[in-house]
């Protein structure tokens, strides 16, 4: 039994580990977070609009380790010994605890004047990470900034771990399209969890403020992994991550 899981898996894993494991590859727009419905998230406080219970039940605690421990179909974790459950569940606790997102904006613009927007993340498992750029902390209602008339400027400048300038992902936009998205993902990133080594990047975005006078909010979407792609490319797993930064306010005057 175990064994023609194994081989089912190995079959599958070249398809399967190219898409969501790795981040999505072939996703390169604006988008939000709700994309991510097979993620958990690290706070129930993101779905203030869904009833208590639904929305506890996205949390990691409930939705990856509870299903992690459950004994029986469909939990895609049945194969492994208690003491395998025990050890992932370990190991995506820390990573959880190491994982950090924040967002650096001005308090106070013009209405149409520019300014710089810096997102930094660190944690996850890596092969990649994703950042995005939204108008609130919410799992399922967060837009891209654009929405509210925020306008990004150009390419954002994103740098990996090694503090590079990188524009892998940027150079996949078929050429003659914008390439001032909301959605960046931050490849070649190494993870060795004993070593504290965790996957990291920083984005700069160029925005021009909306032409609407007001307060506007904004906070940056960090989605992660916490197990890795062999392991995960069963991937109905929860192991992914959603975690937002603070919601930072404008003054747009
Ligand atoms: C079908 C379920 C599913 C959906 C839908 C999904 N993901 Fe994931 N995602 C996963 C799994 C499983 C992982 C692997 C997590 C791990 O490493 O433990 C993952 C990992 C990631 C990672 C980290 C990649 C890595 O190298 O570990 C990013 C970034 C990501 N997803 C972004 C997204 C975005 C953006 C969307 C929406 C467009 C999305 N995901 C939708 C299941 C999903």
């Amino acid at each position: 039994m175990k064994r023609a899981a194994a081989v089912f898996l190995a079959v599958l894993a070249p398809a399967i580990a190219f898409a969501y494991p790795n981040g999505t590859p072939d996703y390169v727009t604006d988008t939000g977070p709700f994309c991510a419905s097979c993620h958990s998230v690290a706070s129930a406080e993101y779905m203030a609009e869904l009833p208590a219970d639904r929305a506890k039940g996205e949390v990691a605690e409930i939705k990856h380790y509870g299903l992690v421990r459950m004994p029986t179909p469909p939990s895609p974790y049945i194969e492994l010994a208690n003491e395998e459950k025990e050890e992932l569940i370990r190991k995506a606790k820390l990573i959880d605890a190491s994982s950090s997102v924040t967002l650096e904006a001005p308090k106070r613009m013009k209405a149409g004047q520019e300014a710089s927007i810096t997102v930094k993340a660190r944690g996850g498992n890596g092969p990649a990470i994703c950042v995005m750029l939204v108008d609130r902390a919410s799992r399922f209602q967060a837009r891209p900034v654009s929405s509210m008339g925020w306008l990004i400027q150009g390419a954002p400048e994103v740098r990996g771990q090694d503090g590079k300038p990188q524009t892998g992902w940027l150079d996949k936009r078929a050429s003659g399209t914008g390439r001032n998205l909301n959605y960046i993902t931050i490849a070649d990133q190494r993870f060795d969890l004993e070593k504290k080594l965790f996957p990291e990047g920083t984005v700069t975005y160029r925005v021009k403020a909306p032409s609407a006078p007001g307060v506007y909010t904004m906070a940056a979407a960090f989605l992660y992994g916490t197990e890795n792609a062999v392991n995960s490319a069963f991937f109905q797993r929860p192991s992914g991550r959603i975690l937002f930064s603070g919601e930072v306010r404008i003054e747009v005057e």
